[in-house]
């Protein structure tokens, strides 16, 4: 099928690149001629594992191209998909359509022949029929159908995610897009990913409705850790004995700092703001929201009790910046707000990210020093933070940490180390959840990425 992505961002490149590799041929949109320019020439301008890999091949099948030209892509195409932005509106919460009624425009003025407008963006309930609107009114002659396909990609596990879905959801409101769609996803549906038909209104809600369960989930989790903490109880063993309820589930049920990322926190927002519009109140998502808010500071308060209640003069390492691993993507991260905290009582903070620490420098450059390796941080440290749990902090050299630290105090934020084991290292170890003497069961404390089964 000839596809064109408008948006080459995270989600359009994933999109294109994963459909170039079913053996559709793609062009992928994009108004910053500079970017197009180096995604020609393989270079990325985000950090997704295999990402690379997936561009050069299908570049160099001739499958997959980038370009500036709006026009030329979307004649040629049968689907055009809309990749783009759909910020927090500045002020009010609401997602910003401006980019998304844009591409409308646009594309109305370049189809040629029956042409699916599809809607991969994460946009508020009724967007669909405004961008149809949108195409009728700026081109009444355009054949058009108008769909919803929400993407359910997880960062730094992208590319799996798209080639083994849980689920496709497809919202149509013209029978004339299912056997496309269906075209579309034929390799996948091969693969028995369920390929569901509904409407575009409820496609739309289903993408904030997946967002929203799973943030809710995790705070859930996150404030069962807190009450854990308190009665002496250990969370992960809680995790494990109602996660093994298949009407739970096992995944994410990992307590950590709070959740943060480029979905969540905006997608939580949204949905409440469509609540509000539609008077039918999001409560459970608005409490959710104010929980892992307040979470992130009260990590900081967790990680100066750990330091005997002052921090001030001094140095607190900070292991990992980035709102989750396999990413360079600081957007809405804890570590953000932890480490404001800490300076702000007169803590020196030295932290160290595999991938991160680019865009880390352009938001907290100036209160942070940085350091290449997680050993570097903890030279002269009087404490070390594990913020984000990179693979490359599961295995650490304890010894050889505790000799380089001033004081042996560690603060594990996502729970990857074994109390057992730091403690004897000679540690001070303080976790989320797993209170000094909270029996274990044998299970092993440690686990797994966030998201994965205990
Ligand atoms: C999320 C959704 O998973 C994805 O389907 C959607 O398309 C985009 O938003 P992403 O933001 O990449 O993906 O990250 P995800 O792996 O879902 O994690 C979100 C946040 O929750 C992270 O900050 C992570 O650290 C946190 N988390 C997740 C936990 O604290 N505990 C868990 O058990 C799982």
């Amino acid at each position: 099928m000839k596809i064109a992505i408008v948006g080459a961002g995270y989600v359009g490149l994933v999109t294109g690149a994963c459909f170039a590799d079913f053996g559709h041929d793609v062009v992928c949109v994009d108004k910053d001629q500079p970017r197009v320019d180096a995604l020609n020439r393989c270079e990325v301008p985000i950090y997704e594992p295999g990402l690379v890999e997936l561009l050069r091949s299908n570049l160099g099948a001739g499958r997959l191209t980038f370009t500036t030209d709006l026009k030329l892509a979307v004649a040629g195409a049968e689907v055009v998909f809309i990749a783009v932005g759909t910020p927090s509106r500045r002020g009010d919460g609401h997602a910003d359509l401006t980019y998304v009624h844009e591409a409308a425009r646009q594309i109305a003025t370049a189809v040629s022949g029956f042409t699916l407008v599809v809607t991969k963006s994460t946009v508020p309930v009724g967007t669909g029929d405004e961008v149809a609107q949108i195409i009728a009114t700026t081109n009444p002659e355009a054949d058009i159908a108008v769909v919803s396909n929400p993407e359910f990609l997880r960062e730094g596990a992208a590319i799996e995610d798209f080639k083994r879905p849980d689920r496709i959801v497809v919202g149509i409101e013209d029978e004339r897009a299912r056997a496309v769609m269906t075209e579309v996803y034929r390799p996948l549906y091969l693969n028995q990913a369920p390929l569901m038909f509904t409407g575009r209104r409820t496609a739309e809600l289903t993408k904030y409705a997946a967002n929203a369960f799973l943030a809710m989930k995790v705070t859930f989790i996150n404030e069962i850790a807190d009450l854990c903490e308190a009665t002496g109880a250990d969370v992960q063993q809680v995790a494990r004995g109602i996660g093994l309820d298949n009407r739970i589930g096992a995944k994410f049920l990992h307590a950590g700092p709070g959740y943060g990322g480029s979905c969540f926190p905006k997608d939580t927002l949204a949905l409440v703001k469509i609540g509000q519009d539609h008077d039918s109140p999001m409560r459970l998502v608005e409490t959710t929201i104010a929980i892992n808010e307040q979470r992130k500071r009260a990590m900081s308060r967790k990680v100066i009790a750990a330091c005997g209640g002052d921090v001030r003069g001094k140095t607190i390492g900070v292991l990992g910046l980035t709102f989750k691993p396999n990413t360079d993507d600081m957007r809405e991260a804890p570590s953000i707000d932890i480490i404001q905290g800490l300076v702000d009582r007169g803590a020196h903070v030295v932290a160290y990210d595999p991938q991160g620490m680019v865009a880390a420098r352009m938001l907290v450059d100036g209160t942070v020093d940085f350091a290449d390796s997680a050993y570097e941080v903890a030279v002269d440290a009087d404490a070390l933070v594990l913020v984000t749990e990179w693979n490359e902090f599961r295995s650490l050299d304890l010894a050889r940490i505790k000799a380089a630290m001033k004081s042996a105090v560690f603060v594990d934020l996502r729970n990857i180390y074994r109390r057992d084991e730091v403690v004897r290292h000679g540690f001070d170890y303080t976790s989320i959840g797993r209170p000094a003497g909270a029996i274990a069961d044998g299970v092993p404390e440690s686990v797994g990425a966030a998201g994965e089964p205990l």
